[in-house]
């Protein structure tokens, strides 16, 4: 069976921007705090009304544009949120109605920041075992809806987006997504989380007023997962292959943090030029955060056709994964 192949990508951003100087007026912080501890400048924030599902499939179009691929051509949609339109249904099957992709079948997976390559190695086993032909990968979340905008350790860290990739069998021996690699470790479930709102802690006007409907986060210890734990698969996904990191041509990391970013890239010794870095523009969009730095590299012709690609995400969970492709 043929490897699967990212055959077009996209994303999509809000129009409304919100600067570190905007939030300064919100909570008790400073553009240059916010500059120096994450490297964000500015981030976006979803209009009233529009939806994950819309952001999504703005999103898809586009990577269906480049990937010269039909709505009704698509046999599988997977969805990598943890802010769907609603609890139920689904954002994807929301996505396959607004984008008329009848034959898909369509369903969410969540892994919060990492949800995108977890619905990328989901797709890519769909597509390289032959049960589906053409798949739509999206990562999409509207997180500017769970954040408590008194709360100056998170609000400052996160945006609105969606970026999404096209799946399809390889044309050519040697090309495509050659492994994904996935990990969770639940037992860190406590240091990134929503509390409330879930059957655990139904809501109730006690926890909404105190906003544990919102992220909660113990920043450090996040830090040093994402940290460790980036470094760790990276390096023993290419190790799988018998690449070193030298042979790397390119790199897209979720966008946390500067500082993750930076740390991570020392350790497995590829250079920064090598790495699409937007976390200025739009902060943490979480799920979304891959496909859109991968989008803007491709567009900007930065992954070129033979390119070794390392992909990286972690997130709440916490759980991390990673992808090694042949572009
Ligand atoms: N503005 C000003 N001061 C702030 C702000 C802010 N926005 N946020 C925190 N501070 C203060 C703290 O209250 C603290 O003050 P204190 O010393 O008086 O108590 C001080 O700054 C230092 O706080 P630290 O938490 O030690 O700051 P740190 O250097 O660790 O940076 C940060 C905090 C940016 C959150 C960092 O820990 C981080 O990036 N962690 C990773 C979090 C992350 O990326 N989460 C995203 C989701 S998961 C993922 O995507 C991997």
């Amino acid at each position: 069976m043929p490897l699967a192949q990212i055959i077009g990508t996209g994303s999509y951003a809000p129009a409304q921007v919100i600067t570190n100087h905007d939030l300064e007026k919100v909570v008790d912080t400073s553009d240059a705090w916010i500059t120096e501890r994450t490297g964000i400048k500015e981030r976006r924030r979803a209009a009233p009304g529009e939806a994950t599902s819309d952001m999504a499939v703005a999103a898809a179009r586009k990577a269906l544009e480049m990937a010269g691929v039909a709505p009704e051509d698509i046999d599988l949609i997977v969805v990598g949120t943890i802010t769907p339109d609603m609890p139920m249904p689904s954002c994807a099957v929301l996505v396959q109605a607004k984008l008329g992709a009848k034959k898909a079948f369509a369903f969410d997976v969540a892994a919060a920041c990492a949800g995108s390559v977890y619905a990328l190695s989901v797709a890519e086993q769909f597509v390289r075992s032959g049960q589906a032909k053409r798949a739509l990968v999206i990562g999409a979340d509207l997180f500017t809806g769970l954040l408590n905008w008194k709360d100056r350790n998170t609000c400052v860290l996160f945006g609105d987006g969606a970026g999404a990739m096209v799946l399809a069998p390889a044309q050519e021996e040697g090309r495509g997504i050659l492994s994904t690699h996935l990990r969770t470790d639940g037992t860190l479930a406590e240091i990134l989380t929503v509390p409330a709102g879930g059957s655990r802690e139904p809501l109730t006007e006690d926890n909404l007023r105190e906003q544990r409907h919102k992220v909660v986060m113990n920043g450090r210890e996040v830090f040093k997962c994402a940290v460790r734990e980036l470094t760790g698969i990276t390096l023993e996904s290419l190790k799988v292959h018998g690449y070193t990191p030298q042979q790397v041509d390119y790199v897209i990391v979720h966008q946390a943090n500067m500082r993750i970013l930076e740390a991570v890239l020392q350790r497995i010794e590829i250079p920064i030029e090598k790495c699409w870095i937007n976390l200025d523009k739009y902060g943490n969009t979480s799920a979304a955060s891959v496909p859109i730095a991968l989008d803007e590299a491709v567009r900007a012709g930065k992954i070129k056709r033979g390119d070794l690609v390392a992909i990286m995400a972690v997130g709440a969970g916490m759980a991390w994964g990673s992808a090694v492709v042949r572009w």
